[in-house]
């Protein structure tokens, strides 16, 4: 069940100023400073809170606590920034009504810090998902991103916003949220070229010099060193517990997240280098010859390097440092800068390029955070503006500031009362008139179209002639010497005219937040905000992405004339934008107060806070809240919380509550003008009356508290008892079960034991009975076998012996046989065909057997051994064969030839390139390619030629040309005759009267005769239309040369003649070969 709190509870002083009796500036503060002791930082005036800067994190901003201060009423819980952003979020998404949460407070209140917590508030309780986290994620980071560009550290704060901020965070109609937009209010862009002391310029110029890596910074041209760059202020240029390095990393991931391209990222950082460089750029004087002085740069390296940051031609922005184009209708005018109008357009140009790069980001970031235009949205802004500002010099900037903060106030007022008036008017309750300050007559000096500062300010910087600061002072003087609220020394109102405290140079204002002294000095200046038309032409013509954008103004194609409209101008017309659209929403307040000027936790200086709750005029908003009723509650918490106090409604009221409420009071007695009833609240006119009730129910809660207590010890010890009692049978019942239990055990295992005994006797008889029966048995059965046995054995002993001789005789020849066939199994010969080995025979009577055996193992193994032959192989055997046929014991050379394998192609003739032509005029396959000896029959000397056989004819050829000698066709062949003896003479005989014959037969001698013949033989079988061709074997034989015949005679030779064989011719008609017997 959820316990129902409320504000009330465990106050530390009072959680809401409205209740603070008795009212006075002296117990506000004492208030504040009582629960600020107390980490009580939050405190509420009505729905305003009232945040103190504690300067130390708290554990009050965790998760938990998100969770607890989910969907509860404003006043249910102790007062938290969280019920606010709780209450401004719910009435979005329930009741459809848009929102603003407007924060304000001085320089280092904690503004900031309270936006962030309730964009992380209501982050953490609106809706989930993908897309949605994506949303909230890249609204929140763009936080680091504003704050690295518009952020700065002051004397007052380490992370001042030099920049007003309005954001609307868009939402659909469940609550999720959709995107966002942010607008921005004058960056303090005078920051960028001079700091004041003790101050720094802009975080994310040290955060580059410190985080960014050597690599980028070597292509931004930078040094990491501060003291290189002259707007960089170096007496503070380190900030205790800052870290800039890791600051950069943080910023450069919030630009991924929210969705800046990496080129974007590099343009950026470019221009901030760029800015640095800038002011690094200083001039000198250089008389011509009219006698001015001109300015020239002196050293020209920056300027280089931030042309090339920038990408602009370093002539073109040399000569917009010296010289200035002026342009009146037709007219152009070009005067020389001296040295401090150069310096002025330097500053000038750093100013309107970093003031404009901030502005562009803002865009850029509203580009990506921007909601899909899709049905209406529910806005919630967030203004996070700077606060009231004084100073002991205050300038145009101050000035603009405060103007701000008074419309804020004056809104702020209009706000209040009326939200305080419209709920009595809901309510039914007679509205008061209620006396406060409005604000609106400064405003009015301020604005005033005709009259007011800025429209003079503006006047003033339009009208022709010499226009000063003194001029435009002297103008106020003269028009707002009469306003109330307008003080200065000349003016023609005599009340300051002693007045030191004012100086001559400077008018001063009563806020409502107090008088305020501002120096005329630079006011028309920054009013004008003068940046010289050369320098944005010049800018415009850079060559980077991002300048074109950031200085459309000085595009050539579009010179405007027109002087642009001033940042007064601008900034009021801003802020009229901004509060005519804080007009339409529902306002909730956070006003920051900063409890002491030295940034430290703990210390509450009662001046400061005093000053700020003057000026911030929260008495005053206490005092409206208070003009009526103090308090005010609904019926139902209201009876809730002091039903007690009454029997009749104690401890259910079964009515409508405010009937409920009605009898609490009456029975109370309250004084009937301390209250009142409204439609659906009940008002409470003083704060007294709250605090009786309080406090009379403080003492009730004590006595039901007691009456708790007593009923519940009663309670307590009764149960106590009866659970003794309960147990007690408990254990009594189990004990007797486990005593019985074990009665019963000790009686079955007894029976067991017995029965066990009785059937054991039992069955051992049985078994005895059972053996003795199964004896017997066995007994009669052997005794019937031996019978049996002898019966059998004396019927067939006659059978005995009768064929056993002739069953010996087979089973011994049996025995041999087997024996025979073992023994040849192991000791047969090789499978080779000429083994001739064959094992002795054992037996007499097995002789044929064993002859009959060998013979058959020969023939089997030659199948066997043929069965192996290739085709190839088998035509060399044939060859073989066909050869010894013919020689064997024929020639006496045949013995040799036969371990000499027919290689028939011994030229290699398709392969060796030397016979290529003689090859190709082969037209049949070559058989058989030798060279031979062809025998002279002259001298018979042999001379080389080259034979050739084809399957059709035989060719003889010159052995070094190849070139054909002589080609017979085989059918002309008749016969080749030969020797017996070992020589290689063989003569091809050719038939008579063919066309071969003509030149007569050929007598050759060859190495290789036996396999030419042998292949000649064959060739000649197979020929077609070829005879038989007739081998001649004898030792002398005839030989038909071209014209006669000659006799070849072969005769043995003598040791003389050595080992070869030698042919000579004997006569005309004999040829005698000797042949050595050796060969
Ligand atoms: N709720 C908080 N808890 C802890 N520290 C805080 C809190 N609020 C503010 N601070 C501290 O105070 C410092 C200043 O706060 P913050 O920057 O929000 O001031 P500001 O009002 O925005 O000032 P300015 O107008 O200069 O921007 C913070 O940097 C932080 O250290
Ligand atoms: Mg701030």
């Amino acid at each position: 069940m959820e316990v129902k709190t409320s504000l009330l509870d465990n106050m530390i002083g009072v959680g809401d100023m409205v209740l603070l009796e008795p009212l006075s500036e002296d117990s506000f503060i004492a208030n504040l400073r009582n629960r600020f002791d107390h980490n009580e930082i939050y405190t509420y005036i009505g729905s305003v809170v009232i945040s103190m800067n504690p300067y130390r994190s708290l554990p009050i901003f965790t998760p938990e606590k998100v969770e607890e201060y989910r969907n509860r009423n404003f006043y249910e819980l102790s007062p938290h920034i969280y019920a606010l952003a709780d209450e401004a979020y719910r009435s979005l998404r329930d009741q459809d009504k848009d929102q603003c949460i407007l924060i304000t407070g001085e320089s280092g209140a904690g503004k900031t810090e309270a936006s962030k917590l309730v964009m992380s508030y209501v982050a953490a309780v609106c809706g989930k998902g993908q897309e949605v986290n994506k949303v909230k994620e890249q609204l929140l980071q763009s936080n680091p991103v504003l704050e690295a560009f518009g952020n700065a550290k002051t004397v007052r704060n380490d992370n001042s916003s030099r920049f007003g901020k309005y954001m609307d965070i868009e939402f659909d109609f469940k609550g999720d949220p959709l995107g966002g937009v942010i607008s921005n209010y004058l960056l303090e862009k005078s920051r960028v070229v001079k700091q004041p002391r003790g101050e720094r310029n802009f975080h994310i110029f040290y955060q580059l010099l410190s985080g960014a890596s050597d690599d980028t910074l070597k292509k931004l041209k930078l040094d990491r060193d501060f003291s290189k760059y002259n707007y960089l202020s170096l007496d503070s240029a380190a900030v205790n517990g800052l870290d800039d390095a890791a600051n950069f990393r943080t910023v450069r991931n919030a630009m991924q997240i929210v969705g800046f391209m990496e080129d974007e990222v590099q343009s950026v950082l470019e221009l901030v280098a760029a800015v640095l460089k800038l002011g690094n750029i200083e001039f000198k004087p250089e008389s011509r010859c009219n006698g001015n002085d001109e300015s020239r740069i002196k050293d020209k390296n920056d300027l280089k390097e931030m042309c090339e940051l920038l990408g602009t031609e370093q002539t073109v922005l040399e000569r917009a440092f010296s010289y200035r184009t002026v342009e009146a209708k037709q007219e152009k005018v070009c005067t020389t800068l001296n040295v401090a109008q150069a310096y002025y357009a330097r500053d000038a140009l750093a100013k309107n390029l970093y003031s404009r790069l901030f502005s562009w980001l803002v865009t850029r970031i509203n580009e990506s955070i921007k909601a899909a235009p899709k049905s209406r949205h529910k806005v919630m802004g967030v203004l996070d503006i700077y606060g009231f500002e004084i100073f002991e010099e205050n300038s145009f900037e101050q000035f603009i500031i405060n103007y701000c903060n008074e419309k804020l106030q004056q809104i702020f007022i209009e706000l209040t009362l009326r939200e305080e008036q419209e709920e009595y008017v809901r309510e039914g309750i007679e509205w008061t008139n209620i006396e406060y300050f409005n604000n609106a007559i400064i405003c009015d000096l301020i604005e005033n179209h005709q009259n007011g500062i800025l429209a003079m300010l503006d006047e003033e910087c339009l009208r022709p002639g010499t226009v000063t600061d003194e001029t435009f002072l002297d103008k106020l003087n003269t028009i707002c010497a009469e306003h109330l609220h307008f003080e200065s020394r000349l003016s023609k109102s005599s009340k300051f005219l002693t007045d030191h405290s004012l100086p001559h140079n400077c008018f001063r204002i009563q806020h409502y937040a107090g008088k305020v002294l501002y120096r005329a000095e630079g006011f028309v200046d920054k009013n004008n905000d003068l940046l010289y038309r050369d320098l944005s032409q010049a800018m415009y013509k850079a060559n980077h992405s991002l300048m074109k954008q950031l200085f459309p103004e000085g595009n050539p194609a579009k010179v405007n004339l027109k002087r642009p409209p001033t940042a007064g101008f601008q900034f009021r017309h801003s802020v009229g934008t901004l509060m005519r659209n804080l007009q339409t929403k529902n306002p909730n307040y956070i006003r920051c107060i900063k409890p002491n000027d030295k940034k430290a936790s703990h210390i509450f200086t009662d001046s400061l806070v005093c000053h700020q709750v003057r000026y911030l005029g929260l008495m005053e908003n206490v005092r409206v809240r208070r003009a009526g009723y103090a308090f005010r509650q609904a019926y139902e918490p209201c009876l809730e919380r002091y039903k007690m106090l009454c029997k009749r409604t104690w401890p259910h009221w079964r009515g409508p509550a405010r009937e409920g409420v009605e009898v609490l009071m009456a029975d109370l007695t309250v004084p009937t003008e301390e209250f009142s009833y409204g439609r659906s609240k009940v008002f409470i006119r003083n704060p007294r009356t709250l605090f009786s009730l309080e406090e009379r129910r403080r003492q009730c809660l004590q006595d039901l508290a007691t009456l708790i207590q007593k009923i519940y010890r009663g309670w307590k010890c009764r149960s106590h008892f009866l659970l003794l009692k309960k147990s007690q049978i408990v254990v009594a019942a189990w004990f007797r079960r486990y005593a019985q239990q074990n009665k019963y055990k000790r009686i079955k295992s007894a029976t067991t034991v017995v029965q066990s005994y009785t059937r054991g006797w039992q069955a051992r008889k049985l078994l005895r009975e059972l053996k003795y029966q199964k004896r017997c048995e066995e007994a009669v059965t052997t005794i019937s076998a031996y019978w049996h046995g002898t019966q059998v054995r004396r019927e067939y002993r006659k059978f005995f012996r009768a064929n056993a001789g002739k069953k010996i005789y087979n089973f011994t020849i049996q025995r041999i046989m087997q024996k025979y066939f073992l023994g040849l199994k192991s000791t047969m010969p090789s499978m080779s065909p000429i083994d001739k080995s064959w094992p002795v025979k054992p037996y007499l009577f097995l002789d044929g057997v064993h002859s009959d055996l060998r013979r058959i193992f020969h023939l089997w193994r030659c199948k066997k051994y043929r069965s192996e032959f290739t085709e190839e192989k088998k035509a060399v055997f044939e060859e073989k064969l066909e050869a010894s046929e013919i020689f064997k014991d024929k020639k006496a050379l045949y013995a040799s030839s036969v371990s000499q394998p027919f290689m028939g192609d011994y030229l290699e003739i398709s392969k060796n390139p030397k016979y290529q032509k003689l090859n190709s005029a082969m037209d049949e396959k070559v058989l058989l390619a030798d060279v031979v000896n062809k025998i002279n029959r002259a001298n018979g000397k042999g001379t080389a030629r080259i034979f050739l056989l084809t399957k059709n004819s035989v060719v003889l050829a010159d052995q070094k040309t190849g070139q054909v000698k002589a080609s017979v066709p085989l059918p002309d062949l008749t016969s080749v005759s030969v020797s017996t003896q070992s020589d290689g003479f063989f003569a091809l005989k050719l038939k008579e009267g063919s066309a071969s014959a003509i030149k007569g037969d050929f007598l050759l001698s060859s190495e290789h005769l036996i396999e030419i013949i042998t292949k000649l033989h064959r060739t000649g079988a197979t020929a077609a239309d070829s005879e038989q061709l007739n081998i001649d074997i004898s030792d002398e034989f005839l030989v038909q040369f071209k014209h006669d015949k000659v006799c070849v005679k072969f005769i043995q030779g003598g040791p003389k003649n050595g080992n070869s064989v030698s042919c000579k011719r004997k006569n005309n008609r004999l040829l005698e070969v000797s042949v050595p017997s050796t060969v």
